[in-house]
């Protein structure tokens, strides 16, 4: 789920802003569709929540997670979990299986990744994964540029949201046969406005202010966005585009 390093995570926030993001991992686990006994990584796997889904179906789960306090989370719920950068995944050909939800756009080295991915899984294994792909939160990033512009405060979009071609591309390179790739909108409901989002998940953009300016900064972009990604009932929605594939190790490789 989250590079740790820049900033500490905070799992009780992370469970009352971001709860979506384990509930809306379901059709990735059918998807996976994992067996009892199956060594599966689970990379990025933040407070565990489905992580925990893996172990309950059977399989033998390790979470990875560049957070230590995520991994704390994800241990609390009697999980194998371990701090671990995904650009430097130190497996050899031990997993049936990788899994990675909602995590793979917070690691901007893709192809170290992937090649750690190969490297972890048995020859004919499989990675299942979904993650931000091109387009996604554009509304939410557009604003945060805005908003810190107007502080005089530039810098690039701190995300890796690729297009389905790039991965793809990507993907082959490192080794692995795409049997699946496709990105699709998925404009997600938060559980409130998208202060909380901003609070939970825009730390690489807010991280840029000082600490005392960071609220009227979100309050400033709620205002701006509101027109547009929030309804007449008051509902709010982020602008998520997934990218999701299925991969595999070759048999003989
Ligand atoms: C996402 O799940 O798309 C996402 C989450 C946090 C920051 C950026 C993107």
């Amino acid at each position: 789920m989250s590079q740790g390093s820049a900033w500490a995570w905070d799992p009780g926030q992370y469970r009352c802003n971001a709860g979506f993001v384990p509930e809306l991992g379901e059709p990735l686990l059918r998807l996976l569709a994992p067996q009892p006994g199956e060594r599966v990584l689970d990379l990025g796997c933040g407070d565990g929540v489905l992580t925990r889904r893996l172990a309950d179906a059977g399989c033998v789960v390790v979470g990875v997670d560049a957070s230590a306090e995520m991994v704390a989370a994800a241990r609390a719920l009697g999980l194998d979990a371990r701090v671990m950068d995904g650009q430097r995944l130190t497996f050899q050909a031990c997993f049936d299986a990788v899994f990675s939800n909602a995590a793979l756009h917070w690691m901007t080295a893709p192809d170290e990744v992937l090649a750690g991915v190969f490297r972890a899984l048995v020859p004919g294994g499989r990675v299942v994964g979904e993650f931000g792909g091109d387009g996604n939160v554009a509304r939410i990033v557009a604003a945060l540029h805005r908003a810190l512009a107007a502080r005089g405060i530039g810098g690039d979009c701190p995300w890796y949201f690729p297009t389905p071609s790039d991965y793809r591309a990507r993907l082959e390179a490192s080794g692995l046969e795409v049997d699946h790739i496709e990105s699709f909108d998925r404009p997600t409901p938060l559980p409130g406005d998208v202060g909380g989002w901003l609070r939970t998940f825009g730390r690489p953009y807010l991280s840029r202010l000082p600490a005392g300016h960071r609220e009227s900064c979100i309050a400033e972009i709620v205002e701006d966005l509101r027109d547009e990604l929030c309804d007449e009932a008051g509902r709010w929605h982020a602008d998520y585009v997934r990218l999701r594939f299925v991969a595999r190790r070759p048999a003989g490789g």
